[in-house]
């Protein structure tokens, strides 16, 4: 392998491979001015820079440096108050009272091994090689090393900070960014994901502001109002123009991602852990880590942006044991019978499972002690007896039995003020002394700070999954935090509850997922609310809304695939009106905004199953064909507009292509409409499946796909139209003629 790393004798360091090259160097004055992140350089080494010791009357020069100004050098780790003023990554209080800290380079070491990070999750190393690079205050005794990791094959890089107390008193952290990338001086756009519940991913694109945009969490969960995931744009880029910088995070707690243009109109990036309400108190000889940051590089759009994703995700994040596993079609509980489960009705809708051909039953919400309605014993993680009388256990060798997979729902690190657990132990609860408790759903949010706390929930879930006939985990959590303290840590770390929550949960999912190496975890935070790359790292798959109406639909997978492969999400077919916002559509239309989604199922009463039987039978035997299909193809988004939605999916190994085509409204004399595919092999040949028509994949491409016409009423013989009017879909599927 051709070194990834290079480092010069005057100590400019470059990572580099075929996707992007990341270049920065030391300055006289110990400083890391970062030179270049963008396409990939054949010498990385050698990038033009400006003079950095210019007169500008204005700027504060650095410490007695003659020009030499922090305000306008770009950094790889900026503190504040040297006479840069920007928000800076690094930011505390050391042992004068003051808020000055000045890191200078030290040493560097460059290791192949990548190293794993202490107590959060991290990206696998693989062929990749790791750049430390350490800083330190000498006047406060701190030292930070900076992780830079690149890979041999991805257009990816990994950032993290370890901060290290080595002097004789304490230092308060208020900033512990995991990186910052000060991209220099052009006319960018933001793009990035907000929303709310049932309404996840919305994207939004707005010109970089002078001052500073953020998107950031203080709701102990990274969230749906703001998802983790903050792109940089070229102004005007497209899905196959521009250059794009994505940065992420794998963390699931309070995060930030800021981009600030400055006064000379340059772009600092900063994410990490939120600052706001962040205050970590690190004791001499301790470290503090901060969670990984990742960036990808694309020079041409999004779509190549969304790709680097999309492979690295999968091959470096999910856990690596149902990487290619193709996932099991199920019918869930949930919006099929709500809280009105007990035995006897779970074991017809094993029955109804079994008809329409499904691989696994999954038992919902509502199966536990009391557990009849959502004010009641989260917390109890004991069958309910009165509607349990066997125990889930035996239960779940019933539905087995059927020749189906078993799956069940927790919601772990919650409980309600009514439960046995809470009457016990009421301190085990966030909150806060003297103060009464913010409700959420009418529950409180157990203190996953705590091991008495991790050890409960283990043994209580371990308790179910040791009867070995458990083959899911739907791991819920349905609350934003609030009266965040802890009754385990003194007052002056009371600050520090939120990210020792993280520290808690991730320790949690690290011990069962490591004891239950074959359960499926599917992560859900009332859908999308913690659905991030931390979370991730955990379970292979997520519950990304409970927005199930497939137009609205539409928005949220097509916002979360800018970031995410399809083969991390789960959709299902649920009832018509639509609970949530009552749009009525057809099970065709149900089904085809999850089509690419790897885990596909229903949700369905076993009326409507009845009703629909013929088609949900179809679907199913559908999505259980494509199964494999589905895990780790490549997902573009080739048509967006007001009223229509193109997706194309591509397998593995190419031999087909799907491409979704939805049309939202219907109208009378439509424009004819085309879809230009992607991707494809220009010299091959295509043939649309239930048709005599093959294609040549440069046609497909260049001249694009006439997409069905919307009519109602008559219609011409011989023309390929959309099945119904409003709230329409259609699949074509290419097959390679050499495939
Ligand atoms: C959340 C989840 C749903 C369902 C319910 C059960 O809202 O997102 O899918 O599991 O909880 O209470």
């Amino acid at each position: 392998m051709t070194a990834l790393i290079t480092v010069s004798d005057d100590l400019t360091f470059a990572l580099s491979n075929a996707h992007l090259s990341y270049v920065f160097r030391v300055s006289a004055e110990g400083i890391l001015e970062h030179l270049h992140f963008g396409g990939a350089l054949s010498d990385p080494l050698n990038v033009a820079v400006h003079h950095r010791r210019t007169i500008r009357h204005v700027a504060s020069t650095f410490q007695g440096g003659k020009h030499y100004s922090l305000s306008d050098t770009p950094q790889e780790y900026p503190g504040f108050g040297t006479s840069d003023y920007r928000f800076p990554a690094v930011h505390g209080r050391n042992a004068h009272g003051n808020t000055i800290f000045s890191l200078h380079y030290k040493k560097h070491k460059i290791v192949k091994e990548k190293p794993r990070l202490k107590k959060l999750p991290s990206a696998r190393g693989g062929e990749s090689e790791t750049l430390i690079i350490t800083l330190q205050d000498r006047l406060h005794k701190l030292r930070v090393e900076l992780y830079y990791t690149i890979w041999a094959d991805h257009g990816v890089i990994a950032r993290s900070a370890k901060f290290r107390n080595l002097g004789k008193q304490e230092i308060q952290l208020q900033h512990a960014f995991s990186s910052a990338l000060d991209l220099p001086s052009g006319d960018y756009e933001i793009q990035h994901f907000h929303g709310t519940w049932a309404r996840e991913f919305n994207e939004e694109r707005i010109d970089l502001p002078q001052g500073r945009f953020v998107s950031d969490s203080a709701r102990g969960t990274s969230s749906a109002a703001h998802n983790p995931y903050v792109a940089v744009l070229q102004k005007g880029a497209t899905e196959d123009y521009g250059k794009c910088y994505g940065t992420t995070l794998l963390y699931s707690g309070n995060f930030a991602i800021s981009v600030e243009k400055g006064e000379f109109e340059d772009a600092r990036v900063l994410a990490g852990i939120n600052p706001f309400n962040f205050h970590w108190r690190l004791k001499p000889g301790k470290n503090f880590c901060t969670p990984e940051a990742l960036h990808a590089y694309s020079g041409e759009g999004l779509r190549k942006l969304s790709h680097h994703w999309h492979r690295f995700i999968r091959a470096c994040v999910t856990p690596e044991r149902f990487r290619d596993v193709p996932r099991p079609t199920y019918l869930n509980t949930w919006e099929a019978a709500y809280f009105d489960v007990d035995e006897d009705k779970v074991l017809d809708l094993a029955d109804k499972a079994v008809e329409i051909g499904v691989d696994m039953l999954v038992l919902d919400d509502g199966w536990f002690e009391g557990r009849q309605d959502d004010t009641t014993s989260l917390g109890d993680w004991r069958a309910d007896k009165a509607r349990f009388p066997s125990g889930i256990p035996a239960l779940a060798a019933k539905v087995k039995a059927k020749g189906l997979k078993f799956g069940i729902w927790f919601e772990p690190e919650m409980v309600n003020p009514r439960s046995q657990l809470f009457e016990k132990h009421p301190d085990w609860i966030l909150h806060v002394p003297d103060r009464v408790s913010s409700l959420g759903r009418n529950q409180l949010t157990l203190d996953l700070s705590r091991s008495d706390v991790q050890d409960y929930l283990y043994n209580e879930i371990d308790a179910i999954l040791s009867c070995g006939d458990v083959d899911y985990v739907k791991w819920d959590m349905n609350r934003n935090m609030t009266e965040v303290g802890s009754a385990a840590l003194p007052r002056n770390r009371q600050r520090e509850t939120s990210h020792r929550y993280m520290l808690g949960l991730y320790k949690l999912l690290d011990r069962l997922t490591t004891a239950y190496p074959d359960v499926l975890f599917e992560n859900c935070a009332s859908g999308g609310n913690r659905f991030d790359l931390g979370m991730l790292s955990y379970m292979p798959q997520g519950w990304i809304s409970d927005m199930c109406d497939p137009i609205a639909r539409l928005s949220i997978i097509g916002g979360a695939s800018h970031l995410f492969p399809l083969d991390v999400t789960a959709a299902y077919i649920g009832p018509s009106p639509n609970h949530q916002n009552g749009r009525v559509t057809s099970v065709k239309t149900r089904f085809m905004a999850g089509v690419f989604c790897a885990a596909r199922g229903v949700s369905l009463s076993e009326a409507d199953i009845e009703t629909h039987k013929d088609e949900v039978i179809d679907y199913m035997a559908f999505a259980k064909a494509t199964a494999d299909d589905m895990i780790g193809g490549t997902f573009d988004r080739v048509k967006k507009t007001a009223n229509e939605v193109a997706w194309q999916y591509t397998t593995r190994d190419g031999s087909t292509i799907y491409l979704a085509y939805f049309h939202i409204l219907s109208a009378p004399n439509l424009p004819f409409r085309r879809a230009h595919l992607v991707g494809l092999d220009p010299s091959a040949d295509y043939h649309l499946e239930d048709s005599d028509e093959n294609y040549r994949g440069d046609a497909l491409m260049q001249s694009g796909m006439p997409m069905p016409q919307v009519a109602v009423g008559e219609k011409t013989p011989g023309v390929r139209y959309m099945d119904d009017g409003d709230f329409s879909s259609h699949l074509f599927v290419f097959r390679r003629a050499d495939g």
